[in-house]
This record gives structure tokens, sequence and C-alpha cells, in this order.
């Protein structure tokens, strides 16, 4: 390719408006004439969904063999930045082979409430682990030279009415819940390209957002990629031009690039903008084929054992009561349920992936002595087949254990659609309680995108979360259930007791399109902590096979001010007899707050591998962001002169180890000072207040009283909430002419 200003330069303005939109499902448009090629993007995010043309079949696509990694709900479970990069440069391995510019992937939408349908290929409820995991699959996958499309920006997160609805979000919500992730993605991750979402957000389709896709992303954050729209999102093309919309995907048919040069030529849109989106198509068609790889090896069954070595990082130890997990090699295990023999590993919709191998549960099993196995229901059905429930209470009696392989079926929890509560399926509910009737030793494992209600789990001793794990789900299970493998995953999310319980249950979905996400910054485990609500099991919660001492807990400063890092180290050592790995969680506590805050967020995490006995030190960096809240006084990040706790933690609700330090905030918040003015705002603000006393004094004492001799309670007992307006109305010799002044004196210290 020629360099890109010459090729705008010489371009019409027909073919610069062409490359804004797609030239089929799955690529950008090509410019013979000026030899520049169309490039190519596929799902996505969990493997690689790659559509081909069927020969001798038009229009006719065939999504080729690939491997389907474990989902995002799955992958985030391991908490391990490592893992996920790991599944990263393995799906760019794969793009380089297949010709695939862009892995349009990781969706890293917030969990707001686990109805959403699509929660599965999301990663948690928390920003600062979506974060983390964010960064870790974009670069590994652009570390393989293929762009990644961080979505969807910004808010799609429900599925109901996902193409109209109005996310209606306020700003300190925005920055501290579902900005932060995108905010790394960009600015750490430098994901090639930015996916904005089909929704609106606060009154403006996210397509043609302004405010999110230029002054935010590129303004604000320096972000210089490529922003496309998710398939079908866009609605008014010309006005996403400007606002920094570059590519319309799918394709308009041409409709909408004849929307853009009329709009071009009768002065409604400039050339110039019309430029700027050009060339970052440009950009992206030449940093892939400047460096595309063809014959980059593609071993399909090395990466199948990658994505078993993954999943087993993943799964998730809820519960373990008498050390009833692992299962014994030739110990007699019963396992029942037909998800043991057709598994559900992946999600429906657009990131399914056409599986070159499935290994399920009892394929893997294969041989192993011991193990009997029993269907015990239909997935395909709710209603209990007696038969099969039966069979599997005989398989259940006869065996020293029993094994259930339960979840929920794809027709309940999809793209597309939400789901409408938190239930299994009645069948496998009533199953899990009728074995543990019969066998006390029963253990159960859950495929699921999503938090369920547990009506059985004071019956059982032993669960493990297994999520949808990928297409090698099976070895990874067997693993962890067998004992080749110490569990290690952590819930990324709250399992809520019930759907009543969670934050937004009584606006989620929204009313029409417009979905207000009322309860603020209080989403997932920063809610159920603030409103001290029980959960089924708290975001971070997952057990081992070992167990886990921590100790000294030190800090590099007790006070400090908002500008120094504080440096965070504790020790933690393996004090059971199996290796394992333990994920260190450091929560930050204020103390207190002028702002309503969550009782502790997650700023730290990391994994540590321990063989017996051994001893590592997890070392975290806490900067001025793991204090602040979002001031929407000052429109920026303000930490608040105070105490924090820095909390150790198994769990957002188990703090193992705590110690405080004073952060000293830099930035005072600026206050304007007006009539409204409340006399305890001001007294934040010592000079401003000592103007105020003086004029106080004046008042009582027109013969020249000092001002000192009236103390700061004498002001703030009596009219901490009283405006200055009332100095006029109590004060006799007060009239609007002084209390102006006095204000201007209050603006200029
Ligand atoms: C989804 C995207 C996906 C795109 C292409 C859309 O419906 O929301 O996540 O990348 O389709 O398949």
């Amino acid at each position: 390719m020629k360099p890109i200003p010459e090729l705008l330069s010489e371009m019409t303005l027909e073919e610069k408006a062409s490359l804004l939109s797609g030239d089929d499902v799955w690529h950008t448009k090509a410019v013979e004439r000026l030899g520049i090629p169309r490039v190519m993007v596929s799902d996505g995010p969990h493997g690689l969904r790659k559509e081909e043309d069927v020969p001798g079949q038009p229009g006719v696509r065939e999504t080729i063999k690939a491997v389907c990694f474990p989902t995002a709900c799955s992958s985030t479970a391991s908490f391990d930045r490592d893992a996920v990069r790991r599944m990263g440069e393995a799906l760019g391995e794969e793009c380089q082979h297949e010709g695939v510019a862009v892995n349009l992937g990781p969706a890293i939408n917030i969990k707001r409430s686990p109805l959403c349908g699509r929660n599965f290929e999301y990663m948690t409820e928390d920003p600062f682990l979506a974060g983390e995991m964010a960064v870790s699959l974009v670069q590994g996958i652009q570390s393989r030279d293929v762009g990644t499309s961080v979505k969807h920006f910004a808010c799609n997160s429900q599925e109901h009415r996902r193409m109209s609805s109005d996310s209606t979000v306020d700003e300190r919500t925005l920055r501290e819940i579902y900005l932060p992730a995108y905010e790394a993605a960009a600015k750490r991750g430098k994901a090639w390209t930015f996916m904005c979402s089909y929704n609106r957000l606060n009154g403006e389709y996210a397509s043609q957002n302004k405010r999110l896709l230029t002054e935010l992303l590129r303004d604000e954050w320096g972000y210089e990629g490529l922003v496309m729209s998710d398939w079908g999102a866009v609605s008014d093309r010309v006005k996403g031009v400007p606002a920094g919309l570059d590519l319309e995907m799918p394709s308009s048919h041409g409709v909408n690039d004849a929307e853009i040069v009329r709009a071009v030529r009768e002065g409604r849109l400039s050339e110039k903008d019309v430029d700027r989106c050009a060339e970052r198509v440009l950009r992206l068609v030449e940093r892939f084929t400047a460096t595309a790889r063809p014959d980059t090896p593609w071993d399909l069954d090395a990466h199948h054992a990658l994505a078993a070595e993954l999943a087993a990082d993943c799964m998730v130890l809820l519960k373990n009561e008498g050390g009833l997990l692992p299962f014994a090699p030739g110990e007699k295990v019963a396992v029942i349920g037909e998800f043991a023999e057709k598994p559900r590993f992946q999600g429906g919709g657009s990131s399914h992936i056409n599986c070159h191998q499935v290994t399920s549960l009892m394929d893997a099993l294969e041989g192993m002595p011991g193990v009997t196995y029993a269907q015990g229901y239909r997935i395909d059905s709710d209603e209990a087949d007696e038969a099969l429930a039966a069979e599997a209470l005989a398989a259940a009696k006869a065996a020293d254990k029993a094994l259930l392989v339960i979840g929920l079926p794809e027709r309940d929890e999809s793209e597309g659609f939400d789901r409408k509560h938190l239930r299994l399926p009645a069948n496998q509910n009533a199953l899990v309680e009728a074995v543990s009737r019969v066998n006390p030793n029963v253990a159960v494992l859950l495929y699921n995108g999503a938090p369920v209600e547990m009506p059985w789990v004071n019956c059982i001793r032993g669960l493990v979360e297994g999520y949808l794990a990928g297409q090698a789900v099976g070895l990874a299970n067997k693993a962890v259930l067998w004992g080749e493998v110490n569990p290690s995953g952590r819930l990324p999310e709250s399992f809520p007791l019930r759907l009543e319980d969670t934050p937004c249950s009584l606006s989620y979905g929204g009313e029409g399109d417009r979905a207000v996400y009322s309860e603020g910054v209080f989403v997932g485990y920063r809610y159920y902590t603030a409103k001290k609500q029980p959960v089924l099991f708290p975001f971070g919660a997952g057990g081992s096979y070992t167990t886990f001492a921590y100790s000294n807990l030190r800090l590099n400063h007790t006070e400090m001010d908002d500008t120094d890092t504080l440096r965070v180290e504790v020790d933690v050592t393996n004090t059971g007899s199996r290796p394992g790995k333990e994920v260190v969680q450091l929560y930050v506590a204020p103390h207190e707050s002028r702002v309503f805050r969550p009782v502790r967020e997650l700023k730290g995490f990391e994994k540590l591998s321990l063989a017996p006995g051994e001893t590592k030190t997890a070392v975290f960096t806490l900067d001025k962001r793991a204090f602040a809240y979002w001031s929407v006084e000052t429109h920026g990040w303000f930490v608040e002169t105070g105490v924090f706790g820095i909390e150790i933690c198994r769990s957002a609700e188990e703090v193992i180890l705590s110690t405080p330090v004073t952060v000293r905030g830099t930035v005072p918040a600026p206050l304007t000072v007006t009539e409204d003015t409340i006399v305890e705002d001001l007294a934040r603000y010592p000079a401003k207040f000592a103007l105020l006393k003086k004029a106080v004094a004046a008042l009582k004492n027109p013969d020249g009283a000092e001002a000192e001799a009236i103390g700061d309670n004498d002001v703030l007992d009596m009219d901490r909430y009283a405006p200055l307006r009332t100095l006029i109305a109590f004060g006799e010799r007060m009239d609007h002419q002084r209390l102006g002044e006095l204000i201007d004196a209050m603006n200029r210290v």
C-alpha cells in the first residue's frame, strides 16, 4: 500500500465514503484502483468464528472448525492474567493463520444483573477485574499482530430491547463502574479497535455519541484506534461520522455511503471528518496487511490441550464439606446427568464456535475404574423423567459418592434475550434433592453462564462452579474433580440467594426503552456488602484442596499524599499437603466519606502458585485511583483526605488482614460560593471559613470584635446547614450588596 496521506489525497470523496462501511458481513471495502485491499474481521471473543463462502453455492457461508476456549464468565474466574493472555496469544495465532485482521472481542460489559442473557460472554460485575482481564486478552491477541475490538461500548448490560434501549446512567456511576475497563483497554491495552454498542447512552445512540466516541475515548483517554459499530447499530450514519464512528458494520449496501457523500456536498458534513474516519480504516488495513503471516501454524489439537489447561484454572470450588472432593482414582462414583455426556460449554449467538473437537466429562472418564453413569434427566425438558430418575437413584445408591452434572440449557441463556428468573430446570433441581436422600456424599458440577438459585445447596457436600468452560470442558472437570489439578478459580460475580435480592431487581430491563441504572455505583458486591444482604456465594469466593495462611501485611506508608504510591505486601503460605494456587485479593475500604461509597472495592489481585509449606509474597502498588471517587463537582477523580482500610480478603465478604492508611487529598475540591452555599461546606475551606467567621463576628459586634473571638463551633453548631443568604434574614446589618462582596472575597481565596 502507498503511504496513507498519499492515498487519501488521491481518493475521491465517493471512495473515501465507501471505506466507512463494510463490504459484507465480515470485510472492510477494498479500493482496487489504488491497491487498497480489504481485511476481514471475525468473532470473538473466546474462539475464532470465521465464516467462509461455500464453493459453488452463492450466498451460503459455513463456519470453519476452530477451538472454543473458556467463555469470558469462565476465563475471568481464573483471576489469572497470564492464563487469559495465553488464550489471547493462541487466538491471535489462529487469526493470523486464517487471515483475520481483528478478533471481535473482548466483551467487557459489566454484569449489572444476573439476568443478562449475554453474561456468559461478559467478564464480571467488577470494573477493576474486567479491566485487568481485558488488557490481558487484548495484549495476548495483539502480540500476534492481530487486532481486537473491545465491545460493546458502552452500558449494554441487557439484551432486552438491546438495539433501542436507552441506558440512563449518572456521571459518577459511569466513571466508577461502567467505563474503567474500557479505559484500561484503551490506555494500557492499546486495543486496535473498539466496537460501539447497540443501545443509546443517556439519550444518544452509542454509534453517534460524540461524548462517548470522541470527547471521552479520544480526547480524554488518548485512544488512537478505530471505532466500528456493532452489527446493525447505526441509526444516523451522517451524525456518526463527526461523532467518531469510523466504520459501519456489517454494510449498508451503499445506502449510507451515498448519504455521507450527499451530506458533504450539501455542506452538512465536513469532508475532514470523512477523511479522519477513512484514515483510521486505512491504518487498520495497513497495520494488518504489513504483518500478515498466513503461514502461521495452527495446531488445533495443541490448542484443545491449552483450552483444557486453561479451563482447569477456572473451575471454582464452592463447597467441600469433610473433604468430599477430590474423588480418589478407583473410588465408586456415580456420575449423573445428561450434561456429563453432552456438556454445555459455550453460549448461543455470535460467539458460537464450530468446535473441532469436544471432550465431555464422560469422554474424559472413559476407562476410569469405579465410575458409573446415569442420564438422570433430559436436557431438552424441564419435566422429570421417572425412568431416568429411578435409574439415577439406583446408580447413586450403589456408589460411594454421586456427582450430579447439571446446568442451564441453551434455551434459558443466550445472546439476544434476557433470563426471566434464576432457576435451574425443575427436573434437575428435583433430581439433586432426590439423589442426596439416597446418598449423603453428593457433589454437584454446574454448567451455566451466570448465577443460578440453588435450593438444594444444604443437601450436598461438594460443589464446583464449572461455568461454560470451552470445548475441553470434560478434561478440565476430570482434572479438578479427581484431584490432578487443585481448583483455584474465584467467582467473578456475586451469587444472590434470590433474584429479588439483586441490586437492580426493581428496575432491570427498564420501562420501554428507558433503562435507568438507579442503583448507581452499588452493583454486585458493592450493593450486597453495603446492604448487609446475605448472598449464596460472594464475589471472589472459591476454595482449594489445600489451605493458605496469610501473615505480615505491610505498607510502605501509614500516611501519604494522593500523589504518592502505596506498596502493599502480604505473605501467603501453603499450609496444606498439596500444591495449589491462591488468589490474593486486595480491597480498599474508605472509613468515611461525604459521598455514598461502597464498603470495599477490589483494587488488586495476584494469583500465587505455592508448593506445600512454601511462602510467597504478594506485592501490590496502589495509586490515586485506588482511593478516589469520581467527583461530579470537579468532573475528575478526587481523593478525600481520610483513613482507608487496606484489606486482604478471601472474598468480598471475608477480610483476613486489614491495616489502615491515611491518605491526604492534594487537590481540594473547588467550591464556588453562592448565596446558597451552606456553612458546613464552607467549613472545609479554612480561608473561606475565616472570612465567614470574621463577617459573623462583625455582625454580632459592630464595635470591632476580632474574628478569632468566634470559634468554629459557634458558627457550626446551630447553623451548620444554613445557606449564606440567611445572614440577611438573621443579621440586621447584612444586605445583598454586602453579602455579594463577602462571597466575591470567598471565591478569591
Ligand atoms: C454482536 C457482536 C458481534 C457481532 C458480529 C453482534 O450481534 O453484538 O458482539 O461481534 O454481532 O457477529
